[in-house]
Order: C-alpha cells, then structure tokens, then sequence
C-alpha cells in the first residue's frame, strides 16, 4: 500500500468503511453457508466490524481502543469456519466492494489483505 498511503485513505476513509460494512452484512445474511451463523439482530455485529476493519486497513484503532487485544481466531473458535466459509466471507466482502464502487486494482488488494485472517480462522476441515 505504500504507493497509495493506507487501505483505509485509499478506500475514503470512515464514510467508506461504513458504507463497506452496510453492503456486507446482507450478503453475509443471505448467503446459506455463512448467514445461519449470524445473530438476526446483525446491528452489533456491523458496529464491531465497522470498528474491526478501520483498524485492520490501517485507520484508528477503534476495536482494541475499545476491546482490547483482538484475537480474532480465538473469537471465531466459537464458530465451524471451513474453508468453503472462509472462500463465502471474502466472496460477500468482494461483491460489496465492488457495490461501494471500489476500483479492481484496490478491490483486489484489499480481499488479498483478508484472506491471510479468513484462512487463518479456518478451524474445521
Ligand atoms: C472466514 C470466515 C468467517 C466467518 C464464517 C465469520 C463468522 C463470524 C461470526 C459468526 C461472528 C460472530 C457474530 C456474533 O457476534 O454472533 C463473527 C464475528 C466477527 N468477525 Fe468474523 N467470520 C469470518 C471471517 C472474518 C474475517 C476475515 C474478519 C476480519 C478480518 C472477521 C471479523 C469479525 C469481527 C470483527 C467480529 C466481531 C468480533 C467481536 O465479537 O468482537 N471475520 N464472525
């Protein structure tokens, strides 16, 4: 990213995360592999993303500030992540990129980012 400063300035900053995490959550609800996972009540788990992803791509560290240490794969054991969920979580992140009009070259690089956590949550064959 040192081309283009961070993934959260090249995205547009807050306005931008939040506009990601609003066109994520339905997809992830939608989808049969990953939506039954979820709470129906997904407004808490939008906050905590929102805040999760400033951090991850580079913006204030809203999450720890806020939770601490976020031990991320220790927070998904409660879940079954396989890797055919792992592939549903970052093909709903692509697609909601995409919706927020975020151009390939950056779209691309951003779900290259996420796929080192999404794999790595992977903890059921
Ligand atoms: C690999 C596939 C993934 C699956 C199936 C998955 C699923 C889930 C589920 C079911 C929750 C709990 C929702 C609840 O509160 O009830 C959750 C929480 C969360 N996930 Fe994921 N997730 C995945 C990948 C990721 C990735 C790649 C990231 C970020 C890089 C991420 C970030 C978060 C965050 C920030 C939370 C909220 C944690 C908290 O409670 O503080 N997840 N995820």
């Amino acid at each position: 990213m040192s081309k283009y400063g961070t993934i959260y300035e090249a995205l547009g900053g807050a306005p931008a995360v939040r506009r990601l995490v609003e066109a994520f959550y339905p997809r992830v609800q939608k989808h049969p592999l990953i939506g039954p996972l979820f709470p129906e009540d997904i407004n808490p788990v939008m906050e905590k993303q929102y805040m999760f992803l400033t951090q991850f791509f580079g913006g204030p560290s809203l999450y720890s500030d806020e939770y601490g240490h976020p031990m991320m794969r220790a927070r998904h054991l409660a879940f079954e992540v396989t890797k055919e969920r792992a592939e549903a979580w970052l093909g709903c992140m692509e697609e909601a990129l995409e919706e927020i009009g975020v151009e390939p070259e950056l779209r691309q690089f951003t779900i290259q980012r996420l796929s080192g956590p999404a794999f790595h949550f992977v903890n059921t064959p």
